[in-house]
């Protein structure tokens, strides 16, 4: 894996990765969920953009990223009913949550914010891939995670492009890489406080 220096500001233990994969079906189930939901935002988003028109490349971003996600999901729950577990009716993403806690509302602002949520959560999924990959023992989980690792850096590089080019169009570049580092903290202080467990955004017990 080429080297990638994500702006994380706390980087997950390798033990986080040996916590999750003692339950991997477990694991692929939260897994499928939030690529499930990151195809949603991604739909969403879709036609969220700024007026009077979106910045380029706004809509072919978005498709971009929906259909990857899609593709993702259906690998992962392949992945997992071939290791006799099956996708649950329900799930919840604490760490989700907290993070769209941080979007202010209204206008652009607001766009500005829900394109940073997306990009620290790709990031992070990111960060987590590389580590999976790399402590995975099940070679062809380990190949997986590998591929999705390069495919959420390219969403994560897409969302905060595009978060900067909405600041641009106001003469607000200043002001958007403060609340990136803003943003950026407060993913710190999220992640860390989540429960351990066999999920994708979870912490080390
Ligand atoms: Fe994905
Ligand atoms: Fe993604």
């Amino acid at each position: 894996m080429p080297a990638f220096e994500l702006p994380l500001l706390i980087t997950t233990p390798d033990d986080w990765a040996v916590q999750a994969l003692a339950e991997p079906c477990a694991l692929l189930n939260d897994h499928a969920h939030l690529e499930k939901k990151a195809a949603q935002n991604a739909l969403e988003l879709l036609h969220r953009w700024p007026e009077p028109c979106p910045p380029e490349n706004w809509v072919v971003a978005m498709t971009a990223v929906a259909k990857d996600e899609v593709e993702h999901l259906a690998l992962v729950v392949r992945l997992l009913s071939r290791r006799g577990g099956a996708l649950t009716k329900s799930h919840r993403n604490d760490y989700a949550a907290a993070l769209r806690g941080l979007i202010r509302g209204g206008g652009e602002p607001e766009t500005i914010d829900r394109l940073m949520v997306s990009a620290l959560i790709e990031a992070r999924s990111c960060e987590r891939f590389e580590i999976l990959a790399r402590v995975c023992t099940d070679e062809k989980l380990a190949t997986v995670y590998g591929g999705l690792w390069a495919s959420e850096k390219g969403h994560y590089l897409s969302f905060i492009d595009l978060a900067r080019q909405v600041a641009a169009r106001q003469g607000e570049e200043a002001a958007v890489e403060s609340r990136w580092q803003q943003m950026l903290a407060a993913e710190a202080d999220i992640i860390v406080a989540q429960r351990p467990g066999p999920r994708m955004h979870s912490w080390v017990g």
